[in-house]
């Protein structure tokens, strides 16, 4: 089959042919054959039941005969309405809710709301500070935020400066750091940083555990501190759970697990169910008052899309919250979690395994050259291409990050199915030892 398409962080030349998908159904992707592959990141860490599901799809075709799009320019619509409703209950402290199509946009939003907000209330702020190898997305604004070195240096010329500080990341503390000292000094760091600078807009960090980043789950307390920094020095403090909530570490809202309190933070990937793009970014009372005044004073937020509370993405995103209730979707992952947690050690003690981490129905699996130095696989092995060639043999759909093969499941996936990926990953890994 002739191909136009260009695919995402991806060396054309190798790729002669996809796989073409043309049907999901549950945790399974068919292909055009008919050949079935088991979703083992959850395309792209966003879907939350599986493919087809029967109570989303009615939902989509319900709402799609009465109101596929109206803008939220001038006008509003009902299931936008309702939806921030639902996400301001969800959400401790949250107050308004701004929408848009993607991750990567719901931070450009968080971005250029700090900076308005400073700029609302008359004082000069415009810096901001996050963690090292944090994550936020693959627009400008996005990759300034976080900064992943391998992915962004492209395109380094053409992004702001950001200040940035360690992340805790257990498996690789400088020497002579136990990892509680080690936690301490990120977080003096932190301090020193916000402490010494007057013109800090924000902190920014991925809430509960940086991903894409190399999988950093912190440590307990971590992010509160922060949080409670960022109040003493009257610094907004901006989280990113795009990837890690409406139950990917386990909570509806990671957040209130971390025990902290953020200003502004987004949500995407699986609020739609991982069915429709649709992201959203909530601000808290001040911030959003900041925003209010006489239309001459020019202080209302200069932002918007196209799509922005697209009443298709919304009324899919509604249901998808209805069926977290309904079918008690928080205690299975706790269930799930303890499963995937019975098999850490086997992964642990595979030749190539450096570190498993894992939270939630989150697992990152680094594979290293030598277990004593802790050496990555080299870019040079095409660990990613060879991994998702074994996992396919093993009927799964699998994407690395780099050195690190992901394990990041629909959240719904049962008890049989998980056992047959994480069997099937187990394997994999084993086939890819002999040839890297
Ligand atoms: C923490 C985090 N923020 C933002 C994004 C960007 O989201 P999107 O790919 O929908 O633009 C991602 C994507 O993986 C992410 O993991």
């Amino acid at each position: 089959m002739r191909s136009f398409v260009w695919h995402p962080y991806t060396q054309m030349n190798d790729w002669k042919k996809f796989d073409v998908i043309s049907k999901g159904k549950g945790m399974w992707l068919y292909d055009s054959h008919g050949n079935a592959m088991m979703d083992g990141v959850a395309s792209m860490w966003c879907n939350v039941w599986g493919h087809s599901n029967k109570e989303l799809t009615d939902s989509m075709i319900k709402q799609s005969k009465k109101l596929q799009h109206s803008s939220l320019f001038n006008l509003t619509n009902d299931k936008a309405e309702e939806l921030a409703e639902k996400l301001v209950k969800l959400a401790p402290e949250m107050y308004r809710v701004f929408y848009s199509d993607d991750g990567s946009t719901a931070m450009e939003i968080s971005a250029k709301m700090a900076l308005q907000y400073w700029n609302n209330i008359g004082e000069k702020r415009t810096r901001f500070v996050s963690l090292e190898n944090g994550y936020h997305g693959d627009t400008i604004g996005a990759m300034s935020l976080g900064y992943v070195p391998l992915f962004f240096s492209k395109f380094k010329s053409a992004l702001f400066p950001v200040l940035r500080t360690p992340s805790p990341n257990k498996y690789r503390i400088p020497k002579g750091y136990s990892f509680e000292d080690y936690q301490e000094f990120c977080l003096e760091k932190i301090e020193q940083t916000l402490s010494k600078n007057d013109n800090i807009a924000a902190f920014v960090m991925e809430s509960g555990a940086q991903i894409a980043g190399g999988v950093v789950i912190y440590p307990k307390g971590f992010q509160g501190k922060i949080s409670k920094m960022c109040k003493k020095y009257n610094v907004l403090f901006i989280l990113d759970e795009i990837a890690t909530g409406f139950g990917r570490l386990g909570s509806m809202v990671e957040y209130q697990t971390q025990e902290s309190t953020p200003d502004i933070v987004s949500f995407g990937k699986m609020l739609s169910g991982g069915y429709l793009p649709l992201a959203a970014t909530l601000a808290n009372k001040k911030v959003y008052d900041s925003f209010l005044g006489e239309y001459k004073d020019m202080k209302h937020f200069f932002h918007g899309h196209t799509f922005t509370g697209n009443p298709l993405a919304c009324a899919t995103a509604l249901t998808n919250i209805s069926l977290y209730k309904k079918y008690n979707l928080m205690s299975k992952i706790k269930k799930r979690e303890a499963q995937i947690q019975s098999y850490i050690e086997e992964i642990s003690n595979l030749s190539l395994v450096g570190d498993v981490r894992h939270k939630g129905m989150l697992v990152g699996i680094e594979l290293i050259s030598n277990k004593k130095t802790k050496t990555p696989i080299s870019p040079q092995k095409r660990l990613p291409q060879k991994v998702f060639i074994e996992a396919k043999k093993h009927g799964i759909y699998q994407r690395t990050l780099g050195h690190i093969i992901m394990v990041v499941p629909p959240l719904a996936i049962s008890e049989q199915e998980l056992d047959f990926l994480l069997d099937g990953t187990i394997k994999t890994i084993k086939n890819v030892s002999s040839q890297v």
